[in-house]
């Protein structure tokens, strides 16, 4: 968390400003003024100083350049920042927003959640608040733009700063590393960081469990929905089997997987036969999946350790990572009235809340994910969703987020897109992104005062994918 102590408006004038409404911004600045779209500013008047932000620069016909904006707070004299205290005024002086300033904006009134710097001018510390987590956010940009690296940014950030558990549905194995250092941090609080972060317990459940813990579920334990869909059954036109499923759900209960198909022999139905024949044909309890003697994902995560990383990739059945997602968010779902406090982090959030309709497990995987984004925040179940592309990502899910981190995304349709769903992000500050550098990003929403774009910081713990390099022969 970094504070400033005595904030001093730049008296470097750049243009004049002003404002009919004391919220929007007019602003009249020579070409080389140095600022920049999403530029802090200060406007200095007889009443005093506010302190505001660029959201757009055009160049007009006299070889100026005009623009407009809009005031986020009131400068005091002691250098405090009173955000939304703003007025209307004709006409006053316009500069670029001294460091401090910037500063004393984004380190905002609660925890902060450092995750780099400012992008345009002085590279000031900026993050996110971290009591603002308890919304949904969306975290998109093309692939390679660093989406992965900037969400374990912070998720680190969460580890070191909050008591916020999260679990978090990795589908390309590159969360497994969390708990483990990145080399050795470049500066000392960075080091320092990464000590800290040794102390937090970070499991890892993987499919070959190896060095790690089995990643399991049990079949038992899925919601009547879950286990339809895994059996692939519709309760109307497989309303037989469907109805025999519901009776061994009253008479198997809790018990092993194992237990199915010697339970549905006893019943001697034709419904039952055809549902044990079922649960063969799916080769079902030849899955590596089913927990059995191990512990359950959902078990482990009620104990809520600091972070749980489910490693989706690397079953053999390309179903076995649905039931995975369906048997943690099925569990959360059902348990939701304790309103114990979970960060639900999804990965490539397309494969499990895709916009298209999919096999019966991935929709009802993908509804279920819809239902935390319309009710689960008032029973403290965020969600984090990444993904390259928001049209392939469920509509529904994305208009429930208020955080928005954009990386470079360059199709000019997914900006059009995020300028419907997020209506509160300045246009032009989203047009930025396809110039952005792998590694930056463009803040917006609740988590952030006003939005910003940042270079992210360093990994303290290490990336587990990472992209393949081009093997050369010299
Ligand atoms: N800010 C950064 N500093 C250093 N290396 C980075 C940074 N951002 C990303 N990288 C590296 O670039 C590569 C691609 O980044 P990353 O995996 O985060 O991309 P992505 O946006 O998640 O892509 P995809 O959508 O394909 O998963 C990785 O090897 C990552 O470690
Ligand atoms: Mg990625």
């Amino acid at each position: 968390m970094q504070r400033s102590q005595e904030p001093t408006p730049s008296t470097d004038r750049a243009g004049t400003a002003s404002s009919q409404d004391g919220r929007r911004l007019d602003l009249h600045v020579p070409l080389e003024s140095g600022l920049a779209i999403g530029s802090i500013v200060t406007v200095t008047d007889d009443a005093g100083v506010q302190v505001g932000q660029v959201h757009d620069l055009s160049l007009s016909s006299d070889g100026s350049s005009r623009g407009s904006g809009s005031l986020l707070g009131a400068l005091a004299d002691d250098g405090s920042l009173t955000p939304g205290a703003t007025r209307a005024f004709g006409s006053a002086v316009l500069a670029p927003a001294a460091p401090d300033v910037s500063t004393r904006l984004f380190g905002g009134s609660g925890e902060l959640l450092e995750l780099g710097t400012l992008r345009v001018g002085h590279p000031v510390p900026v993050g996110v608040l971290a009591a603002r987590l308890n919304r949904h956010t969306f975290w998109c940009g093309q692939s390679g733009s660093g989406k992965t690296y900037a969400l374990g940014v912070l998720l680190e950030q969460v580890l070191l700063h909050t008591r916020l558990p999260m679990v978090i549905l990795d589908p390309n194995s590159d969360f497994v590393a969390l708990g483990e250092r990145a080399g050795t941090a470049s500066t000392a609080a960075g080091r320092a960081a990464q000590d800290e972060l040794q102390h937090r317990s970070v499991r890892v459940l993987r499919p070959r469990p190896g060095d790690h813990e089995a990643l399991r579920v049990r079949f038992t334990a899925l919601s009547m929905e879950g286990k339809a869909a895994v059996l692939r059954l519709d309760p109307v036109a497989d309303r037989d089997e469907y109805n025999e499923l519901v009776h061994l759900e009253l008479e198997v209960g809790s018990q092993d997987t194992t237990q199915i198909v010697p339970q549905l022999r006893t019943r001697d139905s034709a419904a039952a036969r055809a549902l044990s024949a079922r649960v063969e044909n799916l080769g079902l309890l030849g899955w590596d999946l089913w927990a059995r003697e191990h512990r359950a994902a959902a078990e482990v995560l009620d104990e809520r350790p600091d972070a749980t990383v489910l490693d989706l990739a690397g079953f053999s059945n390309p179903d076995e990572y649905l039931v995975v997602a369906m048997s943690v968010l099925d569990d959360l779902w059902a348990k939701r009235e304790r309103r114990r406090p979970l960060l639900v982090v999804i990965d490539e959030a397309h494969n499990l809340c895709p916009s298209d309709d999919g096999s019966p497990l991935q929709n009802a995987v993908r509804d279920r994910i819809v239902q935390i984004a319309a009710e689960g925040r008032k029973y403290g179940l965020w969600l984090l969703l990444s993904t390259q592309r928001p049209a392939k990502v469920q509509r529904n899910v994305i208009s429930q987020c208020d955080n928005l981190a954009l990386m470079r995304m360059s199709s000019p349709s997914d900006i059009a897109e995020l300028a419907t769903l997020f209506g509160f992000v300045p246009v032009p500050m989203l047009e930025e992104s396809p110039f952005f550098r792998q590694g930056e990003a463009l803040l917006a929403g609740g988590f952030v005062p006003a939005p910003t774009a940042i270079t992210m910081g360093e990994r303290l713990t290490r990336q587990g994918g990472g992209d393949v390099r081009v093997p050369l022969r010299s």
